[in-house]
């Protein structure tokens, strides 16, 4: 199976998941993403038997928009019943690195309000230790340079990302040879930084289950 057919089947699998779960006021977060964007596709087959969505970036909102998807504003909603997303690593806690589509921040307040939170991804996204995925860090822009002498001494290379500006107007810091042997306590420090808005570890709040695509099939896991 190709990479896109893994995500695919991951796409179908979280539908299959959730659909007998849903009530119709049901309300579903979205992530950002090719792989999110296999589920937005998968959701619309359905479309008629949800309320509303939520999306963590601007691009998943136009995606659900062009299918006739209603998306609402987070404000407005007590409860996500569900949210899925993509990853761009996951270890066996399901603890994450995101924000390689650069929506770390948004996808990190959905999924605080998520009751379950689903993640989908192809095999290659399991890895042992966090951290060969360079994680991205969401920062104040003029805070960068300060950031970055600050990741500096806990370890970090940070590279900042040209020409990219996140949703809130900010800018993302990617730090490579970090290995996380610690994620909770990496993402604490790392928050703790003053001018960080985030960082895209998922560690505080991890996926709930994760549906890995295999070329056995669609993997169901649960954190350690
Ligand atoms: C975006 C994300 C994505 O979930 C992550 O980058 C995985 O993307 P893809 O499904 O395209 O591999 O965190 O900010």
């Amino acid at each position: 199976m190709t990479q896109d057919e893994l995500k695919q089947a991951v796409a179908q699998a979280a539908l299959d998941y959730i659909k007998p779960k849903l009530e119709t006021d049901s309300v579903i977060g979205i992530g950002t993403g090719s792989t999110a964007n296999c589920f937005i596709d998968c959701l619309a087959t359905i479309k008629g038997q949800i309320d509303a969505t939520v999306a963590s970036s601007e691009e998943s909102a136009q995606r659900l928009k062009n299918h006739g998807i209603p998306v609402y504003d987070l404000n407005t909603v007590d409860v996500v019943d569900f949210y899925i997303d993509g990853a761009d690593e996951s270890n066996r806690a399901l603890q994450l690195i995101k924000g390689g589509g650069a929506a770390l921040t948004r996808e990190k307040i959905v999924t605080a309000v998520a009751r379950e939170f689903i993640c989908i991804a192809d095999e290659s996204k399991l890895v042992h230790t966090l951290g060969n995925f360079p994680l991205p860090v969401e920062v104040i822009p003029m805070a960068r340079s300060y950031v970055a002498r600050e990741l500096v001494k806990i370890g970090a290379d940070p590279v900042y990302r040209e020409g990219v500006i996140t949703d809130n107007g900010n800018i993302i810091l990617d730090c490579y040879n970090y290995s996380i042997t610690q994620p909770l306590a990496s993402e604490q420090k790392i928050n703790g930084i003053t001018g960080v808005v985030t960082n895209g570890l998922f560690a505080i709040k991890p996926a709930d289950l994760l549906l890995l695509g295999t070329a056995q099939g669609v993997k169901t896991l649960r954190a350690d």
